[in-house]
């Protein structure tokens, strides 16, 4: 079963979500090291905090970005334009961030996605991951718990969307090896998705993913 943790307010929720990178980065030695990041709203305050009161970034340090829509990346809907503005405030390298190759098909761009993440798992461990939670259910770009089972076996796939920008997301088999992951969740409109993920994790995708994630939690702040 899932880990909840409530917070009194979303100041407090990003209060500790802040500490926890600083800890994590602070802890970081020569190996190299990730923090995997989502897109979407929920993680902006977040990324504002670390971008206004930049660490000094080890160079063992790398961001995974959790998802990608198959926009350039000077798109606002880019995820990577999001965590790039991080990486630069903390005077990280361009190497340093994984990115989606959005100019290639769909397939090939998760394949490629892929073997940046294979090429880093060989030298190095995701200590930390964020991601967020979808009113639906979903998190990253798994959107379906059909999404996330079809998605075994890989560290990265393509999700064809009806209806907006086609995806790259992580899997759950990448997700299992970060070592502490947190979903942020913010909003009285997320209450019943939160519920959800403990009376019935079975009926989205982030319940199933998180009902069989060893170092799990969901943070929420209702108000
Ligand atoms: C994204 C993420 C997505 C997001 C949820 C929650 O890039 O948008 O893929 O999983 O975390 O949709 O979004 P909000 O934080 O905007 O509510």
């Amino acid at each position: 079963m899932v880990t909840l943790r409530k917070f009194l307010s979303r100041e407090h929720l990003f209060d500790a979500a802040e500490a926890m990178v600083r800890h994590v980065v602070g802890a970081g030695g020569s190996r190299p090291f990730a923090i995997l990041l989502s897109g979407g709203e929920t993680p902006r305050p977040l990324y504002s905090r670390l971008a206004e009161h930049p660490f000094a970034a080890p160079s063992a340090l790398r961001l995974i970005p959790a998802d990608e829509r198959m926009v350039p990346d000077t798109d606002v809907n880019s995820n990577l334009r999001q965590i790039r503005a991080v990486a630069a405030a903390v005077a990280m390298g361009r190497p340093q961030v994984l990115q989606v190759d959005t100019s290639r098909p769909l397939e090939a761009a998760a394949l490629d996605y892929e073997a940046q993440l294979h090429r880093f798992l060989a030298e190095g461990v995701i200590e930390l991951g964020f991601l967020g939670l979808g009113a639906d259910g979903h998190t990253a770009s798994l959107f379906t718990p059909a999404d996330v089972r079809s998605s075994r076996g890989r560290l990265a796939v393509g999700v064809r969307r009806e209806s907006g920008y086609d995806r790259v997301t992580v899997t759950a088999d990448l997700l299992a090896m970060v070592r502490r992951l947190v979903v942020l969740v913010v909003g009285p409109e997320k209450r019943q998705a939160v519920l959800s993920l403990e009376v019935q994790p079975d009926t989205t995708a982030a319940g199933v993913l998180l009902d069989g994630h060893a170092r799990a939690e969901v943070w929420f702040a209702p108000d």
